[in-house]
């Protein structure tokens, strides 16, 4: 009779649970990644190149609006040369040019830098394999890299993706994982390259030590670069206060050719990929010039040319994390509107260190008194990504916010990195790759559809990828 009665009230338990249960759709990955220190490798970890003076830190990104130019850079550590850099198409070793780089130093606190070498090489063939050489008396050092097709509606392309790098023990993961990829042709970096700002007076050597770490994929394909947080280097109390400062020197970008008035915004089309550069940590409010540059963006981009819209900024618009929980709010409040009114296919942001995939969401109706302030479904709406999963010195952000919004479609506390797989104009597939004891394992992955030429819903595609 007890008995009975119990079971009785378990059955109704579980009935009431299974009612009251809130029922969404997203996934909270159970994976556990094993505690490990986040400490950086230490500095006898990240020799020089061989060789007196030897170029040193040596990467390339994009050097124009369409992929035909190329912006080399390097650091001589004591004399201001070689100040050149040779290249040549790899089918006609015959053709040297040479490119002269404009070279810069600068001091940061008790720092100063080595001449750092800029060279814009234009012009370039589109789709074609070249090699460069920079040489010092008693290094040469010899890199390559292919400028993509020219843009297209159908070019498949291959985009890799990594933000929050820094340079512990698990950055170096990432980072060979994603090289170990051999299909990836460029990179969508989200922010915060070195962390040399965790350093007592933000140690500069940091960023040094950085650039020799990522020499062996950046000197070979384009990273297009996204300010973050960490880039921003103010620090009142020892009197360095021009934001940016390290950054500016060390990464150019190809603004100008966007028609932007600041480095740390700008657009490039790449392949079939028309991908725009917003800074989190720079005005964007009405009025401002980044304001005013992105609304004169959008009306730019031709879908029959360029398919895919993506946009890349640091700090997330949607993010259910406790780690930097709304930081990016105002400027979704400010730009979320034209993003879904323009069909942007993908948001890709860094900034909180662990993944996090939304559906196709929108929260543009609220006007003060409706009280719509809520995220929608929508099909004009962008799927959003967070990918501060680098596996910086800061460690993992675990705390995740429950129950799971319904805007979430995937979430875990986890280092890795990505791929964007464009096949063309209707089709992507997207992989998350998490470093899982020492292998990259692909944990979430999604087909994309994209918003302007299949404005379908995706997520139930079974197509294999
Ligand atoms: C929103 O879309 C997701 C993914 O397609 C789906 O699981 C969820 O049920 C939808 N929510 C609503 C309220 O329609
Ligand atoms: C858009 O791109 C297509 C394909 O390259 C081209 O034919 C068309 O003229 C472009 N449209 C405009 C308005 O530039
Ligand atoms: C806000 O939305 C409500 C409900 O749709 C509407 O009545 C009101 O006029 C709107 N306010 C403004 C300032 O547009
Ligand atoms: C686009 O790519 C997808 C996935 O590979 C494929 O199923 C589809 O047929 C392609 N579309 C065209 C027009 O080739
Ligand atoms: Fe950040």
């Amino acid at each position: 009779m007890a008995s009975k009665a119990w079971c009785g009230s378990a059955i109704l338990l579980a009935l009431l649970f299974t009612i009251v249960k809130p029922s969404y759709g997203g996934i909270t990955s159970k994976y556990v990644r094993k505690a490990q220190p986040s400490i950086d490798m230490p500095l006898k970890d990240y020799p020089p190149p061989k060789g007196y003076n030897a170029p040193e830190q040596v990467h390339i990104t994009q050097g124009d609006h369409t992929g035909r130019a190329i912006i080399i850079s390097w650091i001589t550590p004591v004399e201001p040369t070689p100040d050149t850099v040779t290249y040549w198409p790899a089918k006609e070793p015959c053709e040297k040019k040479v490119a002269k780089a404009s070279t810069i130093t600068y001091k940061y606190y008790t720092y100063t830098s080595g001449y750092i070498h800029h060279a814009t090489i234009k012009e370039l063939e589109y789709d074609t394999k070249y090699f460069y050489e920079i040489a010092c008396d008693e290094s040469v050092r010899q890199f390559h890299f292919s400028t993509p097709p020219a843009p297209g509606p159908d070019v498949p392309y291959t985009f890799g993706i990594i933000g929050d790098l820094g340079q512990t023990y698990a950055s170096k993961e990432t980072l060979s994982h994603y090289i170990s990829n051999k299909n990836a042709q460029a990179m969508l970096f989200l922010g915060d390259l070195s962390y040399a700002d965790d350093y007592p007076n933000h140690d500069n050597v940091r960023w040094d030590t950085w650039g020799r770490l990522v020499e062996r994929s950046v000197a070979y394909q384009p990273w297009i670069w996204t300010p973050g947080n960490h880039e921003i280097d103010f620090d009142q109390d020892i009197g360095e206060i021009e934001p940016f400062k390290p950054y500016n020197h060390r990464c150019p970008t190809p603004y100008k050719a966007s028609g932007s008035t600041s480095p740390l915004w700008y657009s490039v089309k790449r392949a079939s990929a028309y991908i725009i550069v917003l800074s989190s940590y720079s005005a964007y409010g009405k009025y401002t010039p980044q304001y005013q540059w992105l609304e004169k963006e959008f009306p730019k981009v031709n879908r029959s040319e360029t398919p895919w819209l993506i946009i890349l900024v640091h700090s997330p618009w949607y993010n259910s994390n406790g780690y930097h929980y709304m930081e990016g709010e105002t400027m979704r409040v400010q730009f979320e509107k034209w993003v879904v009114q323009n069909k942007v296919d993908l948001v890709f942001a860094g900034h909180v260190h662990s993944y996090e995939r939304s559906f196709r969401i929108s929260n543009i109706k609220y006007n003060i008194t409706n009280g719509l302030s809520f995220p929608v479904n929508d099909s004009s709406a962008p799927m959003y990504f967070t990918l501060g999963d680098g596996g910086n010195i800061e460690g993992l952000a675990a705390e995740f916010s429950a129950p799971q919004p319904e805007y979430s479609a995937f979430r875990e506390a986890s280092f890795g990195h990505a791929i964007l797989d464009i096949k063309n104009r209707t089709h992507a597939h997207f992989t998350w790759h998490r470093n899982q004891d020492d292998k990259p394992v692909a944990a979430d992955s999604t087909w994309v559809f994209n918003r302007y030429w299949f404005a379908q819903d995706e997520t139930n595609c079974k197509l294999p990828a």
